[in-house]
């Protein structure tokens, strides 16, 4: 199943040279890029870089803190951390292809000695008891069945009081999702919780749940700007290919019928 996950994002060709020659095409010199240039492709989330921000100020954060990215795709969302607060953030995803263009995207925009990205499984953490100030983990729990193991393992490597931010997809009430979304072409790969069971996941982790945001109707009417606007030089179709319209279609009516939802915790560990 992760296997079929890696590829679900990471199959096609070269991604650092698609997002290169697509920057390079629409102007940009890649000596002179700023994070804000590949946030359309690199906040890869509904709400893009801003939702980032709304996330990275609830974490109490500043230059010292050590914080971990859980599935931190091409890196945008840890990028973005880094330079709102001069901190370091480690990024960890289980595909191998987005961490490596992630490290490569960070060189381009001067922040590699702010951001260190892996390989992994975010049920299965490779760092020590107590490593970090802060964590964060948006879009990413939808393609993962174990979501207690997830979370279990965010509350280990955190150190006691430590905040964790989660912005996720979940299940809505509207019935269920029309496929193919960005996370998965079919329902083989997309594992979507209800608020409900997302409660008792974090709390049933050892969290205690600090604040909760329900951001469905700025999802869909974001969503609905992205459909209608002149495409950016680089988007998510770079790596999602040829059915991304389809999906960003799909997108807009499981957000207008709520039959997915857009929520984010401020945890505590
Ligand atoms: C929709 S992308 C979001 C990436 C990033 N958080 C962002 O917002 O730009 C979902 C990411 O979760 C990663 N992922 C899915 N399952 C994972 C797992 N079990 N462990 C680590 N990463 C995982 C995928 O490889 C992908 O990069």
């Amino acid at each position: 199943m992760d296997e079929a996950v890696a590829g679900h994002y990471g199959g096609g060709e070269d991604l650092v040279k698609i997002i290169a020659d697509g920057l390079v095409r629409s102007g940009k010199s890649l000596e002179h890029l700023t994070a804000v240039d590949l946030a359309p492709v690199d906040e890869f989330h509904i709400r893009g870089r801003r939702a980032t921000e709304d996330l990275a100020r609830a974490l109490c954060l500043g230059a010292a803190s050590r914080v971990l990215d859980i599935g931190s795709g091409l890196g945008g969302p840890a990028r973005t951390v880094a330079e709102m607060y001069g901190c370091h953030v480690t990024g960890i995803d289980l595909t191998l292809a987005f961490c490596d263009a992630a490290t490569a995207l960070s060189g381009w925009v001067g922040l590699s000695e702010h951001v260190a990205f892996r390989q992994g499984d975010a049920t299965h953490l490779p760092f020590a008891d107590a490593t970090f100030d802060a964590a964060m983990t948006i879009h990413v729990a939808m393609n993962i069945a174990t979501k207690d193991l997830m979370y279990a393992q965010a509350r280990r490597v955190l150190k006691p009081g430590a905040r964790f931010g989660v912005y996720d997809v979940l299940q809505g009430e509207g019935g269920d999702v029309l496929f193919p979304v960005p996370w998965a072409r079919d329902p083989a790969i997309s594992h979507l919780a209800t608020p409900e069971a997302m409660m008792s996941l974090l709390s049933g982790a050892g969290f205690r749940i600090l604040e909760v945001t329900d951001s469905t109707q700025e999802s869909q009417r974001w969503f609905e700007a992205m459909a209608a606007r002149t495409a950016p030089a680089v988007t998510f179709q770079a790596f999602l290919g040829s059915d991304f319209p389809e999906m960003t279609r799909n997108q807009i009516r499981n957000l207008q019928e709520r039959r997915i939802r857009t929520v984010s915790y401020i945890c505590e560990a």
